[in-house]
């Protein structure tokens, strides 16, 4: 999520679950051709398994940065074709290459061909008046047939004209029902589901229906529901981490990247929701937010806020 799943934020939600999968935010191919893509694609070996988001619409240039994605480490490559922002949409990659599956065919085949690491598609169930059931399977279905095995369906349409990209998160309705029935007439692909699951039981129930989910705004906002996830999803037994324990977890990495140069702020803007839901839950916020971006903050800034939740 862009702005979001930075690879701070992706070591914070990494000590909550070991197995479930991260992604990066959306990084599209002209910033990585052009710029130094040994910063934007930089993350910890403790991220693993992580997935490369790629955003483009050329596919020589998405074979060339999902190779460089492979080289730097990345467990996937994951093309976005959900995007309905206006800078998206004027670059010509994201939600409305959902209208040109030949294209994005020819670029699924180039980004397969460039790499051995799986590459996977995240997409809408449709865009604007393109929005049938039957449009959504031929669309998925041309795609397997060039190459991709994963489909991660945000359930909702992309409305690319008069919608901003945050109510097209909300606004057009939400039809699990079309990810399901992919799943039923496609059964050899995995189907992921998104869209709107807020918490393990809701992910537990659309497991009958396909074969993953993926949560974004509630991992974000709420990330301690992750922390079950392993228990819950992947049978692991290990204990559950408490909040405390993963703050403290968080202590050696913050030491790190302070002394490299990164500002407090950086992480801890990604930790204000650890304690969302119980008592305490506002002090950790207000603790962080009013010290966090002091000049200098360091860990005693952290410290400070886990006493301020006891
Ligand atoms: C701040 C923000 C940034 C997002 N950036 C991306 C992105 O870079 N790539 C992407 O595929 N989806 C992005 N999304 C969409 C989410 O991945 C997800 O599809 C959407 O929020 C619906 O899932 P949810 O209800 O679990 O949040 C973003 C969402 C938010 C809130």
């Amino acid at each position: 999520m862009m702005e979001w799943t930075d690879r701070h934020c992706r070591y914070f939600l990494r000590q909550l679950s070991h197995h479930c999968l991260l992604y990066t935010e959306m990084v599209t191919t002209s910033a990585l051709l052009h710029a130094d893509p040994g910063r934007l694609l930089q993350f910890d070996p403790a991220e693993h398994p992580v997935a490369l988001q790629l955003g483009g619409s050329q596919p020589d240039e998405l074979a060339e940065c999902a190779r460089l994605g492979e080289k730097h480490g990345y467990d996937e490559i994951n093309l976005n074709l959900g995007c309905p922002s206006d800078r998206v949409q004027s670059g010509h990659f994201g939600a409305c290459l959902m209208a040109e599956p030949e294209r994005v065919a020819a670029c699924v085949t180039a980004m397969t061909d460039a790499v051995a690491v799986p590459v996977s598609v995240k997409t809408r169930i449709g865009v604007d008046s393109q929005d049938s059931y039957e449009h959504l399977y031929q669309f998925v279905d041309r795609l397997a047939q060039a190459g991709c095995g994963t489909f991660i369906v945000h359930a909702r349409k992309a409305i690319l004209k008069g919608l901003s990209p945050r109510e097209n998160r909300s606004i057009p309705p939400l039809r699990y029902e079309y990810v399901y029935r992919l799943k039923q007439d496609l059964p050899e692909l995995e189907i992921i589901l998104n869209g709107g699951v807020t918490s393990l039981d809701e992910a537990e129930a659309q497991l009958a229906h396909v074969d993953g989910v993926m949560m974004g705004r509630e991992a974000y906002h709420n990330p301690y529901l992750l922390a079950d996830v392993d228990g819950r999803i992947f049978n692991d037994s290990r204990a559950l981490p408490t909040r405390a324990g993963i703050v403290q977890q968080m202590l050696p990495y913050i030491v790190r990247e302070l002394q490299a140069g990164c500002e407090l702020k950086h992480i801890t803007r990604h930790m204000l929701g650890l304690f969302q839901g119980i008592p305490g839950a506002r002090a950790w916020r207000r603790q962080l937010s009013h010290y966090g971006p002091g000049a200098g903050a360091g860990t005693e800034v952290i410290l400070a806020a886990l006493e301020a939740v006891a």
